[in-house]
């Protein structure tokens, strides 16, 4: 079987983990293959008693929900290892079994300095800061194309590890004390801390694009699940107010050992409105009654960091390019159900940059900066659709919306969330088949 790749369309918590978990039931591996503990999944899961319970995975593949599926972190992804630990334990304790769970020997591991290098460094930016989340994601990417970044194979050669440790901090040191006037780090503690995670590791770690490898090869369903989204890419997004990792459909191939030709599949989740966190342009972004609605509606507060969202209309400029960029074949939209009880629907269609119409994403940023939506209003619906499992039976009103919102993005819509939990979503069309 061909893998498929499932990527966020705008800027992240589109619906991801939902998404991935639906698809659980029929896929044997789900794969991580960026970012790392700055994601926020959620996942809802009714149980035979009708109790909702809710899972905020960060560091984990969603799919590690569905005992059926091998949870893959791969090469792409960086791993904080007592995050790792405190998120399996998390679940063991809930009684979720975690032991298919594999770790790619060449991801790379968060170093303690990493993470307080990301906080001081946000600091010392004060009005220009990006808004991380914290958790030395981008001084870990930044170690990993400067060649100095510690892997996970590294934890189990001490003396290796050692020489890598002290060879970072003899210059990330100097960045603390000098620039940022903060205590050094000792390579030491540095050493003992991350090798006290190396018996537990150790029956994780795998050649996961072997093991990938043969899985195609066998016939089995591999599902790529992305971290962040288009717009928060390092390459394709609103740079600098990105994360550090590939998270459109290309990095799926770097972050896991897949190649290119193995794909076949681009599912891309995009919220019925646009959400953002951290700072950067966001050119429908309301700071009126209908953000406010939006928000609280939507639950829009971040499930790893728990700031609120930036909430605005739905953008088909950002769908539109999520398209192109990831080459998507099918889209789920999510919170359908959020939309109910509105007059009109917006949807922007276009920007007025400084007078001129842009059907497409501005070449230059300052451009995107300066974006002023141009809008389309659609008539609204005020019926419950949570219930909805057939696209016949959403009110007419909500069935034009998504299909104009079909025919502005340039893909199908194969599935429509009107609810958080696992089996609140219609679907139009198979997502495996
Ligand atoms: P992710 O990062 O893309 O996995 O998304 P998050 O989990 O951070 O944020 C999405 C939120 O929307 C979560 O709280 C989900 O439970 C919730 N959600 C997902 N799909 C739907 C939907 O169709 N309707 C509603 N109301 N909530 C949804
Ligand atoms: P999921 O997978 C939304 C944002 C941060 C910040 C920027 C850089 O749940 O969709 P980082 O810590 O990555 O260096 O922060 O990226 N960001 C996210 N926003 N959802 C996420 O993940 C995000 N991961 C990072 O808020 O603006
Ligand atoms: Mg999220």
């Amino acid at each position: 079987m061909p893998a498929i790749v499932l990527v966020g369309a705008q800027w992240g918590d589109e619906g991801k983990g939902k998404a991935t978990d639906l698809m659980g039931e029929d896929v044997d591996y789900v794969v991580k293959f960026n970012g790392g503990n700055n994601a926020g999944h959620t996942v809802v899961i009714e149980g035979e008693d009708g109790q909702r319970e809710k899972y905020a995975l960060h560091l984990l593949p969603s799919g590690i929900l569905t005992p059926s599926v091998t949870p893959i972190i791969g090469n792409g992804v960086v791993v904080d290892l007592e995050v790792l630990f405190e998120e399996l334990d998390g679940l063991n304790a809930r009684g979720v079994d975690t032991s298919k769970l594999l770790v790619s020997a060449n991801a790379h591991v968060i170093a303690p300095y990493n993470r307080t290098l990301d906080k001081v460094t946000e600091r010392f930016l004060g009005a220009r800061k990006i808004g991380t989340t914290g958790r030395g994601i981008g001084p870990t990417y930044a170690d990993k194309m400067n060649r100095v970044g510690i892997r996970i194979q590294d934890i189990f050669d001490e003396g290796i590890l050692r020489q890598k440790v002290e060879a970072a901090l003899a210059f990330k040191n100097q960045i603390l004390v000098k620039i940022y006037n903060t205590r050094s780090v000792e390579a030491d503690r540095v050493v003992e801390e991350l090798l006290s995670y190396a018996d537990r590791l150790r029956p994780m770690v795998a050649d996961t694009a072997l093991v990938l490898e043969q899985a195609l090869n066998d016939d089995k369903n591999v599902l790529l699940e992305a971290g962040q989204a288009t717009l928060l890419d390092v390459d394709h997004g609103t740079y600098p107010f990105v994360t550090s990792s590939s998270a459109t459909a290309g990095g799926a191939c770097t972050g896991s050992g897949i190649p290119p030709t193995r794909v076949s599949r681009v599912i891309a989740i995009l919220k019925a409105y646009t959400t953002r966190v951290g700072e950067g342009p966001f050119p429908t972004e309301l700071d009126d009654d209908n953000g406010e609605f939006l928000r609280k509606t939507g639950a829009e507060y971040g499930t790893t960091t728990g700031r609120p969202r930036r909430c605005g209309w739905l953008d088909v400029v950002i769908g539109r390019y999520a398209t192109r960029i990831n080459g998507v074949t099918d889209f789920v939209i999510t919170k359908l159900d959020v939309l109910t009880g509105l007059d009109t629907v917006p949807i922007c269609v276009a920007y007025d940059v400084d007078g001129v119409r842009h059907d497409e994403m501005p070449v230059g940023q300052s451009d995107f900066h300066h974006a002023k939506p141009i809008y389309e209003e659609l008539p609204g619906w005020w019926e419950d659709i949570s219930e909805c499992r057939t696209f016949e039976s959403l009110p007419a009103n909500a069935q034009a919306y998504v299909l104009r919102v079909e025919e502005l993005i340039g893909a199908r819509v194969s599935a429509i969330g009107v609810g958080p939990g696992r089996h609140e979503i219609i679907e139009r069309h198979p997502l495996l088949d």
